[in-house]
């Protein structure tokens, strides 16, 4: 089987490295990939147009169709909103996502919530405005906290948790006024503030059957004690105590089921990873805070290191709309640290040079697994030629190319124990800048503490 992944984070580094372990698989090439893997086994980066800003996506079709791709696996939404699964489906090519009509359930804030409102999915209170002097009358209307969002896509960071409705006009002026995240926030939705304890639940799912990935818990706000901006994410872990079975068998039914009971009477069924981001309340219900179309970054990786099945076989599976039921788990936590370059989630580094970097196969420490995600070549490539003789050296430096760095993810025998091996690993990797949180998994570690139930998710 040839596969070629889609994106350039941890998370397809996690998927490529998932499935190039598969026996049955020859090579996995990533596009655009990143230095990780460049690097990894059967792995190899090719630069080709992604962001469907070609609008037939022919420079995909075409490596596709040249190079004998079995399956196409769609990492970042950008491509799945611009309509990828779409364009490889017309052209004959198997790729694995939702269409373009699917992924609005990520692409449009306002879309979401008018799906989850008619389809009596629980989600916060909500109106979407895009005049501000509205916007700040129904600030006041509701009062503080309330939360303010670009309706577009942002990259995780067009939300903002206003404590007042000075923060909250403040950020209706960024968006509404001064434009801060684009045509994405030329619209802005306002919600209703949920408290609870928040998890990702992702699945994969064939347009009938679900197939729930093990549990994860992600951390947004880019500093210790969840507190600073809201990022793409600066760690994660799986599985997610706060999703008990109770709570699991109501996500199915109130949130995941109705998805693809409603995508199919739309005519449009939803293939693909579903990302619910939901805050559990004292009572263990589930609210959606935000569907994604894909998998999450980095939960992906803490996953795929739990995954025992091959993730080549699911999409396989999956593309044939014969999902199994359940995947085979490592009953172990795993646990994986974000380091981000300095100034992230505002802005990025290029060309700071990473040292400390373990092996990315380290037979000494199997437990652990370094993702990369925005990491490049000294020489500014991240790729190597497609001329299997002339392999990457696997001697070059390697730099920072990205907000989030790397993901150093470990699993041990309790979410303590792969706190401590990932931070071990994470401490002696340096750059300049780098930036990462010493407390992934604070959540977990205290009801671990508490409660030492086994779970089977
Ligand atoms: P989103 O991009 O919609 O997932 O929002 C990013 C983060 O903002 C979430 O993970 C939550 O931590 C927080 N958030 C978003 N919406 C709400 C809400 N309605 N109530 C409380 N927190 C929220
Ligand atoms: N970690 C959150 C996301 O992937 O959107």
């Amino acid at each position: 089987m040839n596969i070629l992944v889609i994106g350039a984070g941890g998370r397809e580094h996690a998927l490529a490295w998932q499935c190039a372990k598969d026996d049955k698989v020859q090579q996995v090439y990533v596009a655009p990939g990143n230095a990780g893997t460049a690097l990894e086994t059967k792995c190899q980066n090719v630069i080709l147009d992604v962001t469907g800003d070609d609008s037939d996506h022919s420079s995909v079709i075409n490596f596709c169709k040249n190079n004998a791709i079995d399956m196409v696996i769609v990492g970042p939404e950008a491509p799945l909103v611009n309509g990828i699964i779409d364009a490889c489906r017309d052209a004959g090519i198997k790729a694995w996502g939702p269409t373009a009509y699917c992924a609005q359930l990520e692409g449009s804030k306002t879309f979401a919530k008018e799906f989850m409102i008619e389809h009596n999915i629980p989600t916060a209170a909500y109106q979407g405005f895009t005049d501000a002097a509205s916007a700040k009358d129904y600030v006041k209307e509701q009062g503080a906290p309330i939360v303010i969002k670009a309706d577009g896509l942002a990259a995780g960071k067009g939300v903002i948790v206003a404590e007042t409705t000075e923060q909250a006009n403040a950020a209706i002026d960024d968006m509404l006024a001064d434009n801060k995240f684009g045509d994405a926030g030329s619209r802005v939705v306002i919600e209703q503030c949920l408290v609870g304890e928040e998890a990702s639940f992702i699945c994969m799912i064939d347009g009938d059957n679900i197939l729930p990935m093990a549990t994860s818990q992600d951390h947004k706000r880019a500093f210790e004690g969840d507190t600073g901006p809201n990022t793409g994410g600066m760690g994660a872990y799986s599985p997610a105590p706060v999703v008990t079975q109770e709570v699991h068998d109501k996500v199915m039914t109130q949130v995941i089921q109705p998805v693809v009971d409603a995508m199919n009477a739309a005519g449009h069924p939803y293939t693909g990873f579903l990302y619910a981001g939901l805050m559990i309340d004292e009572s263990s219900d589930p609210y959606v805070i935000e569907f994604n179309c894909r998998f999450g970054d980095p939960e992906t990786q803490p996953i795929l290191m739990r995954l025992q099945s091959s993730m080549a076989d699911l999409v396989n599976q999956g593309l044939k709309g014969q999902l199994p039921k359940q995947a085979q788990w490592d009953p172990r936590p795993a646990l994986g640290i974000v380091i981000a370059s300095e100034g992230y989630p505002e802005s990025s580094s290029k060309g700071d040079v990473i040292a400390g970097l373990p092996e990315l196969t380290d037979k000494s420490n199997p437990s652990v697994k370094v993702f990369h995600a925005g990491t490049a070549f000294a020489d500014g490539q991240k790729v190597d030629s497609l001329d299997a003789d002339s392999a990457v050296d696997e001697d070059k430096e390697i730099v920072t190319d990205g907000g989030r760095v790397l993901c150093v993810t470990a699993l041990a025998n309790t979410i303590l124990d792969a706190q401590q091996a990932a931070l071990t690993v994470t401490g002696a990797i340096s750059f300049d800048g780098a930036q990462y949180r010493r407390d992934i998994g604070h959540h977990a570690i205290t009801r671990d503490m508490i409660n030492s139930a086994p779970t089977n998710h």
